[in-house]
């Protein structure tokens, strides 16, 4: 290639330049695209220069521009300027120190050039350490060093340098006037701090690469902050500190039982959890997941059980996670990057081995930013959450530690795969005498003391709690209970901090002052025996509640409607209702209808709520059939089972919420089916119900009964 030298200065790849030159070498240029650029003489192999484009020639001036960088191979013709060269590769390995030296050469050029053009758009590191180069006040020397570093970090580096040293001069002026900069001794506080830390290899490594990366970014750059909070972060993680577990079994119990009334049988598993802990410390465990209505204590059984074994407690709130990142956190290369709920959570504990609750796990949503639950399958695993690894963090953590709690109102929201990884505790829900019970030694106490009242000066009377329970709450849980009672010492903690006079017991009466006329917002039984109309029973995921049952018919051509927002199935129970009336009119002792000539309606009220499942078959058969036979169904009966086509009866679930939905909503008698005896028992065994339970195989068993047992009901049934 032709060469041209030039010695009173250098210009770098990337830069515009006037060359003047005498009149040969401008005939030879003028014929040329491009020549190569030397600095100095004589040429020889392995120098460096530059190879340009020739944009014009005017005269004896000549308008180039930098290209790259080349390196003699060979000088051909020392006299006439010769040479065969190479271009010189500028290799550059993306790597973390690289990029976080590249994001603090930027912050420094916003701060120090902030009129150059958008310079800190250009990508590749090479071109972009020349590009700041042409708006650095260099000279000579500094010049021939960059032409002379072809590789592109160290050349970063060089830049890196110069930058500074314009910041300095530029800061001692600030400096003059009284601001220190706290920037040098704070890393040497954090390199203290790392080198004190108690840290697991990986985080070691991580955290030194870190401070190699901070040292060359500005501290008022954003990045700086950046980088010294993840640094923080990494640091206040519990890496190996963790809390002695108290396994005293006796004394664990005493903690549950003070904290929480009855529930034998969750804090049974909960001791045998301990027991095993005990002998056996490596063992994993199951995860326990509680499940059940709200307020029946889900949330607080998992901080008593903390506390039990002296260990840390804290609580996530999964209902509404849609997006993966909130469980493992966002990469750092994002601005505003966080890490994700449970690692942030266990730095707060300071400790590896929390109680950790996950709370309302069935509520756990799910969208396009990715599928928070298998995020949390990762958590759960015991074969990889010994090193999970949050995506701000970086490094595994291992929560292998850490004793994990579900919390759930239903599992049928909880994908399969979670739901796999648990063992399900089922709480249903209180009776009344249990939540009398729950109040009287718990909530009353726990309230009192909560509006610095002394419980002793207060008694609140059983007869009024029960008034309290019966006709303020509707609900099964006590949350809505614990609220009232609180709402009631409030009024009082009101009167007696104003020095009044405060009553001795809290009665009937006071609950009525205080709260005012009792709500009538509940669902209740039915007031008058009706035709067509029957009181069912549903499951929900907020405990039990009845479910009015309306047919009606009109002329028609034999259609069935269904409204009320029912599920498939729950459609399918009421076809099959309707089949088994229409299959039996004579031993239902329905006359004289001719069915294509009606439609029929059957309708659940509360269409908001959706309704499935098959167990209140039962239910809109006996509407149907009353409807037909234009006979009332009595309405103090509540009725749960499915049937088939020829009447049988199935056992359902949800049984204790159904009963206690039906005694809230002031039924006397509930119809349950006679395979699910020992359901209730089990049940009625530790509550005295005020309740009769009426078992049914087959339809027959019920319907006359249903009918208040009238002589002239016409069932021949001896043959249903
Ligand atoms: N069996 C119980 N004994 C004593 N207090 C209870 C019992 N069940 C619930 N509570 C109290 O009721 C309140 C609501 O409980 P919480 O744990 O929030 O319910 P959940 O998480 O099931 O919705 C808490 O103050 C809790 O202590
Ligand atoms: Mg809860």
């Amino acid at each position: 290639m032709y060469t041209i030298i030039i010695e009173d200065n250098i210009y770098l790849p990337l830069h515009k330049f006037s060359v003047k030159t005498d009149k040969y070498k401008m005939i030879t240029m003028s014929q040329l695209s491009e020549v190569a650029v030397f600095f100095h003489k004589p040429i020889s192999v392995d120098d460096i220069g530059i190879r340009c484009t020739i944009k014009a020639i005017s005269g004896p001036h000549a308008i180039l521009e930098g290209i790259c960088r080349i390196r003699t191979k060979e000088v051909l013709d020392e006299i006439e300027g010769f040479i065969e060269q190479d271009d010189i590769q500028e290799l550059y390995e993306r790597n973390f120190i690289n990029d976080g030296l590249i994001q603090g050469v930027k912050a420094l050029v916003r701060l120090i050039l902030p009129n150059a053009p958008d310079i800190t758009r250009v990508k590749e590191p090479g071109q972009f350490a020349d590009t700041v180069a042409q708006y650095l006040n260099l000279d000579y020397s500094e010049k021939l060093k960059l032409l002379n570093t072809p590789d592109s970090i160290s050349r970063i580096k060089l830049i890196f340098g110069y930058l500074n040293k314009q910041n300095q001069k530029g800061r001692t002026q600030t400096a003059a006037k009284g601001v220190v900069n706290p920037f040098l001794e704070d890393i040497k506080n954090l390199e203290e701090k790392i080198e004190k830390a108690q840290l697991s290899d990986e985080a070691r490594i991580t955290l030194n690469k870190e401070m190699d990366k901070l040292k060359y970014i500005h501290p008022s750059s954003p990045e700086y902050s950046v980088s010294r909070s993840y640094i923080e972060f990494t640091l206040d993680m519990p890496w190996n500190s963790s809390t002695q577990d108290d396994l005293d079994i006796e004394k664990a119990q005493k903690i549950l039982d003070e904290d929480h009334f009855n529930l034998k049988e969750v804090k049974d598993r909960i001791l045998e959890f301990l027991a095993v802990k005990k002998l056996n410390p490596s063992s994993k465990g199951s995860i326990l997941c509680f499940c059940g209505p709200p307020g029946v204590g889900k949330t607080s059984l998992g901080k008593s059980i903390a506390s039990a074994m002296a260990r840390k407690y804290i609580r996530v709130s999964l209902g509404g996670i849609r997006d993966e990142a909130e469980i493992r956190g966002h990469r750092r290369t994002y601005i505003g990057a966080m890490p994700g709920r449970i690692i942030k959570e266990i730095q707060r504990s300071k400790t590896k081995n929390p109680v950790f609750i996950l709370d309302e796990i069935d509520k756990l949503g799910k969208d396009f930013r990715g599928d928070p639950s298998s995020a949390l399958l990762e958590v759960l695993d015991p074969e990889q959450n010994f090193s999970f690894k949050d995506n701000y963090l970086d490094i595994p953590f291992d929560l292998s530690n850490v004793m994990f709690i579900g919390t759930a109102n239903t599992t049928e929201t909880i994908p399969l795969t979670l739901l796999d990884r648990m063992e399900i505790i089922e709480i249903p829900g209180y009776t009344d005498s249990e939540k009398i019970n729950i109040a009287k030694l718990y909530l009353v106490n726990k309230k009192a003391k909560a509006v610095g009242l002394s419980k002793d000066t207060l008694i609140f009377q059983e007869d009024a709690l029960e008034f309290l329970i019966r006709e303020y709450t509707m609900e099964a849980g006590v949350r809505e209970l614990e609220r009232k009672i609180e709402a009631i010492y409030r009024k009082l903690a009101r009167k007696k901090a104003s020095d009044k006079e405060i009553p001795e017991y809290i009665t009937k009466d006071t609950v009525h002052e205080y709260l005012g006329p009792a709500p009538r917002h509940r669902q209740l039984a039915l007031e008058h025996d009706s035709i067509g109309i029957s009181t069912g029973l549903a499951w929900t995921p907020a405990g039990g509640d009845i479910l009015i049952i309306e047919t009606t018919s009109v002329p028609g051509s034999g259609k069935l409607e269904l409204t009320g927002n029912m599920g498939n199935i729950m459609q399918e129970s009421a076809r099959i209702a309707l089949g088994f009336v229409k299959g039996h009119t004579q031993e239902l002792g329905i006359e004289d209808i001719d069915f294509s000539k009606i439609d029929i309606h059957l309708h659940v009220p509360a269409g908001a709520i959706s309704k499935d499942g098959p167990s209140g078959g039962l239910a809109m058969l006996s509407a149907l059939t009353s409807l037909f036979k234009k006979m009332p169904l009595r309405k103090d009966t509540a009725i749960t089972g499915e049937v088939t086509l020829s009447g049988r009866i199935l056992p359902v679930g949800g049984i204790k919420e159904k009963i206690l939905a039906g005694i809230r909503a002031g039924i006397s008698y509930i119809v349950i089916p006679e395979k699910n005896e020992p359901d209730c028992e089990k049940l009625l065994k530790d509550n005295p119900l005020n309740i009769e339970i009426i078992y049914a195989d087959k339809v027959s068993d019920v319907l006359p009964f249903l009918f208040r047992n009238i002589t002239d009901a016409g069932f021949s049934y001896n043959s249903l």
